[in-house]
């Protein structure tokens, strides 16, 4: 399938006639500015917590595009009263059988405030159980055994996990993450966008390759294939 990263904690993926989109924060994202919001095309976006860095342009593009939004209840609710109706609520544990797929939220370690300081409900992470291959995106989270639960729920064939360190694991847990959930294949998410989270490439590349994994950081714009 292909990924295609826009910076920061967002990408997108390819599902046979599906665009999914996670956590949109591309207009604030001075390292994105290459990126025009308005050529993003998505039929579903999913956020994965209430912070402002993983939710910026998701009003303009729920509304422009048309997408379904995918997240937790609260969140949902949140862009309801904006004015998006086309929405499906979840919560930790629960899945549902979307047309790319089952999406599930599951756990995560972190926090979650919407911008206008609303309560976001707890934070959370995705199993898409596509068609053809299936796949985890961790959120903004802590390493948590929880995670080798989800290589139990699913046959997890690549992730896409956080690794700037500072607010959420860095690449030394993110690696050891990758081998709860089984998977060899990595696309950092969640680092360089803000100081504390910069961080040396070959370092984190190293940390995943001792745990067997690799790491793939494309450029912001540049797709991989998983
Ligand atoms: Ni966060
Ligand atoms: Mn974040």
């Amino acid at each position: 399938m292909k990924v295609t990263y826009f910076g920061h904690s967002c990408f997108s993926v390819q599902i046979e006639s599906s665009t999914l989109l996670f956590d949109p924060f591309i207009s604030p994202n001075p390292l994105a500015e290459s990126i025009d919001r308005d050529q993003i095309s998505a039929d579903y976006i999913l956020i994965t917590h209430g912070h402002e860095d993983h939710l910026a342009d998701a009003e303009y593009l729920l509304k422009k595009t048309g997408a379904k939004l995918i997240s937790n209840y609260e969140i949902v609710t949140w862009f309801n009263a904006k004015g998006v109706e086309n929405a499906h609520p979840l919560n930790h544990g629960g899945g549902f059988e979307f047309e790319f797929g089952r999406a599930t939220f599951v756990n995560a370690i972190h926090s979650s405030i919407l911008p206008d300081g609303a309560y976001g409900g707890n934070p959370g992470g995705f199993i898409i159980e596509g068609k053809e291959k299936s796949f985890y995106v961790s959120g903004d989270t802590a390493l948590t055994y929880d995670m080798k639960l989800y290589a139990e729920m699913a046959d997890i064939d690549w992730a896409a996990l956080c690794i700037g360190d500072n607010f959420t694991m860095g690449s030394r847990d993110a690696a050891k993450a990758a081998n709860f959930v089984r998977t060899s294949q990595v696309l950092g998410l969640h680092y360089d966008t803000f100081p504390p989270i910069a961080i040396d490439r070959t370092e984190a590349k190293a940390a995943f390759e001792a745990h067997g994994v690799e790491l793939h950081l494309p450029g912001i714009g540049e797709s991989v294939e998983f």
